[in-house]
């Protein structure tokens, strides 16, 4: 496995190769982001992870402090797995060496749902996606499902400004109750009852016939999580790809939710569709 710092070293490699497979992170590595090196290292052995807890993606200064930090780990276990994988960690400097943010246009699906509850979280993922792409010029860009509207907005973005690149996305990985993995579950007193999230939307999408059932089970599956001491931003049925409000013409969908359990915020999503 080789570290690489500095844009000028990852200059040196990447002219080098021509179809690169690039994994960007933010690092404290699990079975989730493990998937997306395995997909990544099929279509590519050029594989490179970035590690970059990116600082304008956070809308809350604590919780970019508290995002763990467990980099001699993450590395242990790229060397165990992938031990030629390329490894950038940049510095903050190296990333934004101007410290000005960019400001993009990216429509009414970065304002929608995670968007409404984190405003300028999606400018600030936008902004280092744009930077590492540029900087990697990779032939595959691998995400994961469990931030759907993460995905779908880097690949509308994708689309106009890097056209080039091919968009693969994975399943998500869950552990043995349904939850969804995530940095953030470490922080969790009861891993077991946070499975009750991936539950509760299972149940509705299973229940969900027709756009006409959407309100009321929503509703309902909103409830429960009430009764059960959630804190919901927002639990909503979308089209998949756009996130728009489905209508009588749409068949393949997704329900979405964040909530809070144990003051710690979750997300999950389910795509299902209707007859
Ligand atoms: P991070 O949360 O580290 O996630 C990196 C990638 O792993 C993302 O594409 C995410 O969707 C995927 N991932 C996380 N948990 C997963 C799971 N349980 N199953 C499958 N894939 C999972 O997402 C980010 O970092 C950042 O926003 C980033 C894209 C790196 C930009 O800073």
């Amino acid at each position: 496995m080789q570290i690489i710092e500095t844009s000028i070293e990852l200059q040196e490699h990447v002219k080098e190769h021509k179809k690169i497979s690039f994994v960007p992170t933010m690092g404290n590595l699990h079975n989730g982001h493990l998937a997306l090196f395995n997909v990544a290292f099929k279509k590519s052995h050029e594989m490179i992870i970035s590690i970059f807890i990116n600082p304008t993606q956070f809308n809350d200064q604590n919780d970019f402090r508290n995002y763990p930090r467990t980099i001699t780990e993450d590395l242990s276990l790229i060397a165990e797995n992938f031990p030629s994988a390329k490894v950038f960690i940049p510095t903050e400097k190296e990333i934004y060496p101007n410290s000005s943010k960019k400001n993009y246009e990216l429509g009414s699906i970065a304002h929608e749902l995670c968007g409404k509850f984190r405003p300028g979280h999606f400018n600030g993922v936008i902004n280092v996606i744009d930077i590492l792409l540029e900087m990697i010029g990779p032939s595959y860009l691998i995400l994961g499902k469990k931030d759907y509207q993460q995905l779908c907005i880097i690949e509308k973005f994708c689309k106009i400004a890097y056209p080039e690149v091919n968009i693969i996305s994975v399943d998500t990985v869950r552990d043995k109750n349904n939850l969804a993995l995530s940095s953030r579950n470490n922080l969790l007193e009861d891993k077991l009852k946070a499975a009750d999230l991936f539950q509760i939307l299972f149940e509705a999408s299973l229940k969900i016939k027709s756009i006409a059932d959407i309100e009321e089970q929503t509703y309902l599956a909103k409830e429960k999580l009430l009764q059960k001491n959630w804190h919901v931003d927002y639990l909503e049925v979308k089209t998949r790809k756009k996130l728009t409000q489905p209508n009588l013409d749409d068949k393949a969908l997704i329900i979405l939710a964040a909530a809070y359990f144990d003051k710690i915020r979750l997300i999950d999503n389910i795509e299902f569709c209707i007859e």
